[in-house]
């Protein structure tokens, strides 16, 4: 009986040695010591031993119960271990391979000048007015003072929706729908989209940007336009930047003018960029018309303000040497990851 154990033994520690899963070291326990294991069996045939035998193999037995026992718990570390590293060998990141490059993206250039212009107003004590694409026909002309017959209200110029609603031809209406909703003090810009009936060329697009200023107060004067605008221009194209006002025509103001500044790239002198005069026109202005004051529910008699008007896809062009409108609104990578 003794060797027929210590064999047991042997073989269940041979088993054990050749086991490569963990999930078989059970199928060895329950084969060895088991409710019908070769160990369990191998005890009840006991009864058969003499009274001297029976502690000395009693005592074997349970030595070799607790021999396969921590034969099998090492066993499961041992292989526990094993899978834990060949767990980490077969997830490791080799961190000396090469990354995926993520393209960061940039501001459109015309988001970009929209951010210049609007913190240049800002820093002058401006606020930021909204309004909407489609507008009353009477916002985007009849309070503007524009004459019931002018050529911009016809059908080939702008977009009707209806009879009295158009997509807005300019950021002008902003001015009205301010000026009937504040009191003055008023000191406004406001940038957007707007929409002419045009073909599409190199320098025209049924979609547009333009900004719109407005400065409504007692006592604003045409010195006040001409300081306010002669500073936001340094401030655009640079400290050495010089302006000047041709008288114009528009009806919504009176004077009006149209603002030209010194060639930011060749300084004055002439060159391709200002078409060698030297000069770059860069919006209408004037001083708010008293019909329109009236129009608005203001006292012409109290108050008096200035307006200012410019198309923000030309100043794009201008200040990135751009020659073609149609790249501003294709949002073609190669064009646009250029302003990074
Ligand atoms: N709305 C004019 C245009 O589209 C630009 C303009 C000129 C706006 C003079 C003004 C202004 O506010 O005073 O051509």
């Amino acid at each position: 009986m003794e060797l027929e154990l210590k064999q047991l033994r042997d073989r269940c520690i041979a088993d054990l040695s050749a086991v490569t899963e963990l999930k078989s070291l059970d199928n060895v326990r329950i084969k060895y010591l088991g409710k019908k294991g070769e160990l369990t069996i191998a005890l009840k045939g006991m009864g058969k031993l003499s009274n001297e035998e029976r502690p000395v193999i009693g005592k074997l037995a349970n030595e070799i119960r607790e021999e396969i026992e921590s034969n099998i718990m090492a066993q499961k570390q041992l292989l526990e271990q094993q899978e834990i590293e060949a767990q980490i060998k077969e997830e490791r990141i080799d961190v000396s391979l090469p990354g995926q490059k993520h393209q960061a993206g940039n501001l459109h250039p015309l988001t970009t000048i929209i951010n210049d212009l609007k913190e240049i107003f800002l820093g002058m004590g401006f606020s930021i007015a909204e309004g909407p694409e489609i507008e009353w026909a009477k916002y985007n002309f009849d309070y503007l003072n524009v004459p019931q017959d002018h050529s911009a209200r016809d059908l080939q110029d702008t977009f009707y929706y209806q009879d009295d609603i158009v997509l807005r031809t300019q950021t002008s209406p902003v001015q009205v729908r301010v000026m009937e909703e504040q009191q003055p003090p008023l000191r406004i810009i406001s940038p957007g989209r707007v929409y002419r009936f045009d073909e599409i060329d190199a320098t025209h697009s049924p979609v547009f940007h333009q900004m719109e200023g407005l400065v409504i107060d007692k006592g604003i004067t045409m010195s006040d336009l001409k300081g306010t605008l002669d500073l936001f221009a340094k401030k655009l194209f640079g400290e050495q930047t010089k302006t000047k006002f041709r008288p114009h025509q528009f009806y919504f103001t009176e004077p009006s003018a149209e603002m030209d500044v010194t060639c930011f790239k060749c300084g004055g002198v002439g060159c391709k960029v200002c078409s060698n005069t030297g000069w770059i026109e860069i919006l209408g202005c004037g001083m708010v018309h008293p019909n329109v004051l009236r129009f608005c529910g203001i006292d012409p008699d109290e108050y008096s303000g200035f307006a200012f008007g410019m198309g923000l896809d030309r100043i794009t062009m201008i200040k990135y040497g751009i020659n073609d409108l149609r790249l501003l609104f294709e949002n073609d990578l190669r064009f646009l990851a250029q302003f990074k």
